[in-house]
């Protein structure tokens, strides 16, 4: 017995012991341990050659890291060696922006501890490394050399479909530091609100920045769409406060997170357009409202790329964001312009004349109006002495200057912009936009749809095998989105955003050749999860995880199974799984109908196909499963038709079926088919699902036929 329990006891030291050198995350990018372990006392002794305000900074880290009191001493030495490391591939090789420093060198012994870095910024990582490896106050002994994979470790929060204040913002930057995280890009305007106080422009808030309906469903989708003025009891909403932001790039710049703002333009501005109707296309004001009452989002989503007051005004708003935000880097949008009032309005065109667009085979009028507009605004974010970075459509009708792209649909752009000399940063939809489901939808908050596991997340290499290595050198880096429609409370925004993030962190630093396996890295995502837990934060409760929808691992025999369907109406363009050989491949889909397994109809009644089972066969089953997700506009259908025929041209109907398909019907699953008591006889299936008035898209993933 006696023997038993201590074998036992030295595997499960071995195992602590294990356990601690994994135990960093993002995993460095060496490590090797050595004999004993460092203790950490009440007090702890520092010694250190950083000054003024980044020595506080430091040592205030160190006493909440360690949860001791720091005195003079010399058990632990921060050390600023102006000769160590090199910088981030990126900075030399472009030749752009000034040399990053973020890598330092821990080495622990049972003696003392010693940080070197460069900076400030490095010796704060080889803390958090240290903060992370502590356990109980003891340290293992180890040497660990380090630096990250790449410049830029983000996240974006948006923070005008619903609003997330000055405290939750300031609780992220806490936690993303642990996780040696460096961006937090804040979205600040949109159509459902301008975030950021103005001096220039107080209307902008005061009359955008709160509505009394929170759920997006009910409010943007179903078109309730109106904003109260700041001040109406009962109102959901909020805005930045040009001190709350102090207080943020304060807590942020001892965090060493840069805050990124972004103003959207020339798009997805209905809120400006709204309080300014003359900066919209026409001129025509078309608010229903007053600013006494209830205003609702103009139509017009664009600014007027004809009037100069257009830019006018960007350039004083831009000029108080640089004013307050010490960014190098000034976010302006660019994404999904309509673009369509641009198409009529006498203005624009009168423009698109003067400066002699005219339309080309890559690029239309309205594409290079875009690209005028946002070269003319890279001018002014130059003139204020920063630099412009906007989303990948920023590349329609020809690149500013000296733009850097966030690629986010897919890496394509991202791709083109390294290609011509530019800095990217990738953020593709597929694997970092984390306002999708992380686990079985049923049993999480609404979201937007789609489904995006840590696992995914996990598995993301930004550098695309296409690009050389002087191409790579300019992908910055990598950003996880959260788009905030559907997250309407901070728990659930917590939930989004942890523990994705930490994959995001590890995909960002760690060199790709040390990245462990998903299970090796989930585990210490867990030992993470508990920590934020402990912290107050909410993360997603990662030990419970569901996983994907259990048909997607188990394919179906069935009858149809690899026999040929004919379409009498097409599938979506855009969403088409394995072509022609999807509805008879026997593999069914997950949650996501992005996960190559969905057919997508978009086309005239939507599902409308024959499947010829070569010979005449006996049938009693015959059914399709169905997604129903409102966020994307995925809709179950409305009615079903199955025809049976022997020769190909007389056919019998077998099944109809009236669904009240609706828009209100929460996200699920369903099998629309036919089972009958007694089988019939026959060679060919026509299966017609109709959307009826619902519209929307249909999902469908097989037909299966027993
Ligand atoms: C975006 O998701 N519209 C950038
Ligand atoms: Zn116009």
């Amino acid at each position: 017995m006696k023997r038993l329990f201590r074998y036992l006891l030295c595997v499960s030291l071995a195992l602590y012991g294990a356990g601690l050198q994994a135990q960093i995350l993002p995993k460095p990018a060496s490590q090797q341990q050595a004999e004993g372990q460092f203790t950490v006392g009440k007090t702890l002794g520092v010694k250190t050659n950083v000054k003024g305000v980044e020595k506080t900074r430091l040592i205030a880290a160190i006493e909440n890291g360690l949860q001791t009191q720091v005195t003079n001493g010399a058990e632990l030495l921060l050390n600023l060696d102006k000769k160590f490391g090199k910088p981030s591939l990126t900075a030399d090789k472009a030749g752009a922006g000034d040399a990053v420093y973020e890598g330092y060198e821990l080495v622990v012994t049972p003696k003392k501890v010693t940080i070197t870095a460069r900076t400030g910024q490095g010796l704060f990582y080889g803390l958090q490394s240290l903060f992370q490896l502590q356990q109980n106050g003891t340290v293992p002994a180890t040497k660990i050399v380090d630096e990250p994979r790449f410049r830029y470790r983000g996240l974006m929060l948006d923070c005008s479909r619903h609003f997330f204040g000055k405290d939750f913002i300031i609780r992220q930057i806490h936690e993303m530091a642990k996780y040696k995280l460096n961006r937090l890009h804040l979205h600040l305007t949109d159509a459902a609100a301008w975030r950021l106080e103005m001096d220039q422009y107080p209307e902008l808030t005061k009359q955008t920045a709160f509505r009394m309906e929170n759920d997006w469903t009910k409010w943007w989708v179903n078109r309730d769409r109106r904003y109260v003025p700041e001040g109406t009891p009962g109102a959901f909403g909020g805005y930045l406060t040009k001190n709350d932001v102090r207080e943020i790039l304060a807590v942020a710049a001892d965090h060493y997170i840069t805050i990124l703002p972004e103003i959207e333009m020339p798009g997805h501005s209905e809120e400006v357009m709204t309080v300014y109707p003359e900066l919209a296309c026409g001129w025509a004001p078309v608010n229903e409202g007053t600013v006494q009452g209830p205003m609702v989002p103009n139509r017009h989503s664009d600014f007027c790329v004809g009037n100069e007051k257009t830019f006018e005004f960007i350039e004083n708003v831009l000029k108080e964001v640089v004013d307050l935000f010490p960014s190098e880097y000034i976010h302006i949008g660019g994404d999904e312009a309509g673009k369509w009032a641009w198409k009529t309005c006498p203005h624009c065109q009168a423009k698109a004349k003067e400066l002699g667009i005219v339309a080309r085979p890559d690029a239309s009028v309205e594409d290079q109006l875009q690209s005028y507009f946002i070269q003319r605004v890279e001018k002014i974010v130059e003139k204020l002495g920063r630099k412009m970075i906007g989303w990948d459509e920023i590349l329609e009708g020809g690149l500013a200057e000296n733009a850097t792209v966030m690629s986010w649909r897919g890496e394509a752009g991202g791709i083109k912009t390294v290609k011509s000399g530019h800095h990217a940063v990738m953020t593709p939809g597929s694997y970092l936009y984390i306002d999708s489901y992380q686990d079985a939808p049923q049993y999480q908050l609404e979201a937007i749809g789609g489904y995006l596991p840590l696992e995914r997340v996990y598995s993301y290499n930004p550098i695309p095998d296409s690009l050389t290595v002087a191409e790579a050198s300019l992908i910055d880096g990598v950003q996880a989105n959260l788009w905030t429609e559907y997250v309407k409370t901070p728990e659930h925004c917590e939930a989004m955003i942890w523990p994705r993030l930490l994959a995001v962190a590890e995909v960002g630093w760690t060199p790709q050749e040390l990245r462990g396996s998903y299970p090796e890295f989930k585990e210490r995502a867990l030992t993470e999860v508990a920590k934020l837990e402990a912290n107050g934060l909410h993360p997603f409760k990662l030990k419970y995880e569901f996983g994907n929808r259990r048909e997607y691992y188990e394919p179906v025999k069935h009858l149809a199974l690899g026999k040929k369907v004919t379409y009498h109406v097409p599938y979506s363009s855009s969403y088409v799984a394995a072509g022609e050989s999807t509805l008879t491949d026997g593999l069914c889909g997950g949650w996501s109908y992005g996960d190559g397994r969905w057919q997508g109809f978009i086309n005239k009644g939507r599902v409308d196909v024959t499947i010829d089972l070569e010979q005449p066969t006996d049938v009693h089953e015959v059914y399709a499963m169905f997604m129903q997700m409102p966020g994307p506009d995925i809709y179950h259908p409305a009615f079903i038709q199955i025809e049976t025929s022997l020769d190909g041209v007389n056919y019998q109907e077998l099944y109809q079926l009236d669904y009240p398909a609706s828009k209100e019907e929460p996200y699920n699953f369903k099998y629309f088919g036919w089972k009958g008591d007694k089988s019939v006889k026959a060679r060919y299936i026509r299966y017609k699902a109709n959307c009826g008035k619902i519209g929307g898209f249909q999902f469908t993933d097989e037909i299966i036929v027993k």
